[in-house]
């Protein structure tokens, strides 16, 4: 590649950039506030109602869809006993048939569902027919909502997003930066190899991750996945995004050429890896953010950005040193890569920093939250990748590509091989944190506290429960 061809294509990086911000500055500067998990905004019959006669249905309205989960709504009468009931989800409404003639007095329906970002929620509603109950004995079965997801998930959703980015990235690496020709075929067949195997990292990372996230977002032991109703209760995008990464990865590492790639081998490869990248932001946090489609779309820009950085990372340690060693190929492969990479980099961080505007909502939230805590030690870390970057990119590339004799060329290949295994190793603790922010509740302690003091009122008899009606 000639200077002006690298010229044109750092321009062009930087031009996307600038609009990926632009773009999303503009839509997000006119959106509403940041959006986070479904609220309850009204009930039917509102709480603490006291009415003439049982009504046929109890019906829950939130701000946004819920999803139902079996066996999460039960209705008890004052005496704690259970009132037959069944109750559906439709669209963002909870609504409690009463299957059995109720008598006189204070009934209590308990509740639980999951929020479209895929957190839990709960809380109860009190109301009485004919006059309240002078004592309500609901049994203390206490509904305890556990926002925060256990950490077995944070590890498995560290080690899909590590194979899903590595898998995709060395393989978008291999058709997009190698040389087309048969010099480098050495090189395509070790990345091959390598992506295959972040390929099966990913897999398993996506797959093990489902049979958690139902027990996390249902409140349920181990024991409850041996129920059919504990699978069917998932929407089926936790079952539909993995089956996209591991379909998308399969397609590209299947591919992948070991000779001089043909342009539909190149289309195919990145289609697969396009497929697999997407399809992460259909669920979580980017489901509840507003506006929602260009969140998802910002979405799937960080997480093409983050694959193309992760994985040019990858493949330049394990192929650099071997390409370094006869001509200047090696020092030609780095350039190609390094001239795009700050425009890859541009893209991941704004829109890094969108996302984050669009979740946490605020500033305060970045100090307030354990979310937002996570978010600024990612920050962090990204800062050090970066200048481990620009390390890289302004003092050791120069020295690489100037280097006249052969056995110079192989020290100074040596030298960056070393930083960017440790500006690598530097984005595989970036995902860590991510494995661990993707599943935890953005909303502040306060607004999540009072579904589980909803839930401990109903022990106490004297007390109506008076959980976020507003
Ligand atoms: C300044 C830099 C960055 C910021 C501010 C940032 C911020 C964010 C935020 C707010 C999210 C959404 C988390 C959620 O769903 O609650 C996210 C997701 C993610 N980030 Fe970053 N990030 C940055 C850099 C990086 C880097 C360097 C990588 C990896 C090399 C990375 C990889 C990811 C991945 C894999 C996801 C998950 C996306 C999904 O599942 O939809 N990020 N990031």
């Amino acid at each position: 590649m000639g200077r002006s061809d690298a010229r044109r294509c750092g321009a062009a990086a930087a031009l996307l950039g600038l609009l990926v911000g632009l773009l999303s500055g503009v839509g997000v500067l006119t959106a509403s506030p940041a959006a986070a998990h479904a609220t309850l905004i009204s009930t039917d019959p509102p709480e603490g109602a006291v009415l003439t006669a049982a009504p046929e249905q109890v019906v829950l309205t939130f701000d946004e869809s819920v999803i139902g989960d079996p066996g999460g709504t039960t209705v008890f009468d004052a005496a704690g006993h259970e009132v037959a009931s069944s109750a559906a989800v439709r669209g963002p409404r909870l609504v409690v048939d009463l299957d059995e003639e109720v008598g006189d007095g204070t009934l209590v329906v308990v509740w639980r569902l999951v929020s479209d970002d895929g957190h839990p929620l709960g809380g109860s509603l009190r109301f009485s027919v004919g006059a309240p109950s002078e004592v309500v004995d609901v049994p203390g079965e206490e509904v305890h909502v556990d926002t925060d997801a256990p950490w077995r998930l944070g590890v498995l959703r560290w080690l899909g997003y590590l194979g899903l980015l590595a898998a995709a990235g060395v393989a978008a690496f291999s058709v997009l930066f190698l040389p087309g020709d048969a010099r480098a075929d050495a090189a395509r067949d070790r990345l091959r190899g390598a992506a295959r195997l972040a390929a099966g990292v990913a897999a398993v990372g996506w797959c093990f991750a489902v049979p958690l996230v139902a027990l996390y977002q249902l409140g349920l032991g181990a024991s409850a996945l041996r129920d059919g109703e504990t699978w069917s209760a998932l929407a089926p995008a936790q079952y539909a995004v993995p089956a996209a990464v591991v379909a998308g990865l399969v397609v590209a590492v299947t591919v992948m050429p070991v000779t001089p790639p043909a342009r539909l081998r190149v289309v195919t490869v990145l289609a697969g890896c396009g497929v697999a990248l997407a399809a992460p932001a259909l669920t979580g946090h980017t489901r509840a953010a507003d506006p929602n489609a260009l969140v998802i779309g910002v979405d799937v820009l960080h997480l093409v950005a983050a694959a193309l950085w992760l994985g040019g990372l990858l493949a330049i340690a394990l192929v650099l040193g071997d390409l370094a060693a006869d001509d200047r190929h090696g020092a030609g492969v780095v350039a190609r890569f390094s001239t795009w990479a700050a425009g890859i980099l541009a893209v991941l961080v704004v829109a890094g920093s969108l996302l984050a505007w669009r979740i946490a909502g605020s500033w305060a939230a970045l100090l307030d939250t354990g979310y937002g805590a996570l978010l600024l030690v990612k920050v962090l870390l990204v800062l050090v990748a970066v200048a481990l970057a620009s390390w890289n990119r302004f003092v050791l590339l120069p020295r690489l590509l100037g280097a006249e004799r052969s056995l110079e060329r192989r020290d100074h290949a040596a030298t960056v091989v070393r930083t960017v295994r440790v500006e690598a190793g530097v984005l595989v603790a970036v995902l860590l944190v991510t494995g661990f922010l993707v599943d935890r509740s953005p909303e502040p302690e306060s607004a999540v506290a009072p579904a589980v003091q909803a839930m401990s009122k109903l022990v106490d008899p004297v007390r109506s429960v008076t959980f976020a009606v507003p």
